[in-house]
């Protein structure tokens, strides 16, 4: 056992190391540092909590310690780069999943005794903490079926829909007040039980109304409400660190989500109110003939490349599928060798995760200095020479910019079109993400370089 003073300057240690951590995760240059700050962070929480405030079960605590641990570890070993955000999405379901057993573990805890206005604190902290908990717990499971193609992207879109939303929300407010009543005489475990699962419909009927387009901001959203169910967990249980860090993931995660619908041009209300993104793939010109596409071989592409003066590379998706990001590597080496200027053009939603381009880019060793966002390059295309699009589909679909009715209508896209020629590495002719066809592919100036990505880059590189 270790003393109340020792805990609370560890758990003070730990909320400046996460602090740090976050403000190094927002660099690249930093964020190796950033993620060695928070390993440091969590790991003095841990440390802290089981010798200073843990004061009995320790057979019961380290067994599930090392059971969650060894399940951890060998998940993500497991996981491929494509199914991480499968695997943030469920892991925020097991974040909600505890704050809705440990409110109510809390509240049937007999050693728990509080009387008065600190009892009614006390009840409205175990409710909201348990109500967060659920729509985090079923909504996350549901972003994960989604996002691992288990359930369609199409959003499910009940009638009058917005009132069933108004008729959850009240329940939980009615039942809420009937919980803080019968506590009080020492019961209440109904309501609660009726909260929990009026919340656990409100998030499966949440996530199943948002389209697959939308998906970005309600991973984020639901990392955001991940931290708000720790908060108030926190609060239940009279720890500050859990408060403090759960209010971090919190924010952080809202912050996100609004970040992920100014680049998509969403306003968030009408994202959660739900029905963007059909991922049905059945929109206005979606289905209709276009005309031809032009193939183009590997060797083709490498000429083009070779002669060129400005290269864009656009990766996507598929550049994480076909795990292309080291060949690209080699090849930007080698044309930056031959006085090529390569630049790579990064979409705020390329991929299936946040940053998930960068990330893939960082660790095959791409120089930070050419990699650009979006906002930084769009303007530049008309003197790109060849744009490269590998594995990318909805992040240049011109229809987001001229076709009102796609779901996919007012995001902001990079405009590879207006450089001179445009090679889109890909499969098929099949649809992205939101399930929309793409009039860049049909386009005079654009060629189709058929195939895996990483396969077609291997014999671009060939030839170079
Ligand atoms: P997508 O629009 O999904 O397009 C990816 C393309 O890659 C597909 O058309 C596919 O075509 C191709 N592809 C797949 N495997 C390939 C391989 N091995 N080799 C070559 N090509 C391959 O991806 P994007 O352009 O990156 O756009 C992202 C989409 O995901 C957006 O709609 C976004 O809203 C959504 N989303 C993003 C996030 C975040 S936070 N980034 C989260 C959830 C959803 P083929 O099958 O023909 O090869």
């Amino acid at each position: 056992m270790i003393s109340t003073g020792i805990v609370t300057v560890s758990y003070i240690a730990a909320t400046i190391l996460f602090i740090l951590a976050l403000g190094g995760l927002s660099n690249q240059e930093t964020a190796r540092r950033g993620n060695w700050y928070g390993i440091t962070g969590m790991s003095i929480a841990l440390i802290a909590t089981v010798l200073g405030v843990v004061t009995d079960n320790y057979v019961w605590l380290v067994t599930a310690l090392l059971i969650g641990g060894s399940i951890g570890l060998i998940l993500a070993r497991r996981v491929q780069m494509t199914e991480m955000p499968e695997l943030v999405a469920i892991l925020h379901s097991l974040v909600g999943l505890a704050a809705v057993m440990v409110g109510f573990a809390n509240f049937m805890d007999s050693g728990v005794h509080f009387e008065g206005v600190e009892l009614t604190i006390h009840d409205i902290e175990t409710y909201l903490g348990i109500l967060i908990g659920a729509v985090t717990f079923s909504g996350s499971v549901i972003a994960f079926g989604k996002l691992s193609g288990k359930i369609g992207g199409k959003p499910m879109l009940l009638p009058a829909r917005h009132w069933l939303n108004l008729g959850l929300l009240l329940a939980a407010i009615w039942f809420g007040r009937d919980f803080v009543i019968q506590s009080a005489a020492g019961e209440g475990l109904t309501p609660l039980l009726i909260m929990t699962a009026v919340a656990l419909v409100f998030g499966i009927h949440m996530v199943m109304a948002i389209g697959g387009a939308d998906m970005p901001v309600v991973v984020s959203m639901l990392n955001s409400y991940s931290g708000w169910a720790a908060s108030a967990t926190g609060f239940m249980l009279n720890n500050d660190l859990l408060i403090v860090t759960g209010a971090l993931v919190g924010s952080s995660g809202a912050i996100l989500s609004y970040i992920m619908c100014r680049a998509m041009n969403r306003k968030f209300l009408a994202v959660i109110a739900g029905g963007f993104g059909t991922g049905g793939g059945s929109t206005a010109k979606g289905g209709e003939d276009q005309g031809e596409v032009v193939p183009i071989s590997a060797e083709e592409t490498a000429d083009l490349l070779a002669t060129a003066k400005e290269v864009m590379i656009i990766p996507g998706y598929g550049m994480a599928v076909a795990q292309a990001q080291h060949i690209v590597y080699e090849i930007t080496t080698g044309l930056r060798n031959k006085g090529v200027n390569v630049r790579f053009g990064i979409h705020p939603v390329a991929g299936r995760m946040p940053g998930h381009m960068n990330v893939l880019l960082a660790e095959a060793k791409v120089p930070y200095d050419i990699v650009f966002e979006m906002d930084e390059i769009n303007e530049d295309f008309p003197d790109i020479d060849v744009s490269v699009i590998i594995g990318a589909n909805d992040i240049v679909n011109p229809s987001a910019l001229d076709e009102p009715d796609s779901p996919i209508a007012g995001m902001p896209v990079l405009e590879c079109w207006k450089g001179k020629t445009t090679i889109v590495l890909k499969r098929s002719m099949a649809t992205g993400y939101a399930g929309v066809q793409n009039p860049l592919f049909f386009k005079e100036n654009t060629r189709m370089l058929f195939g895996d990505a990483k396969d077609s880059l291997d014999a671009v590189f060939k030839t170079l």
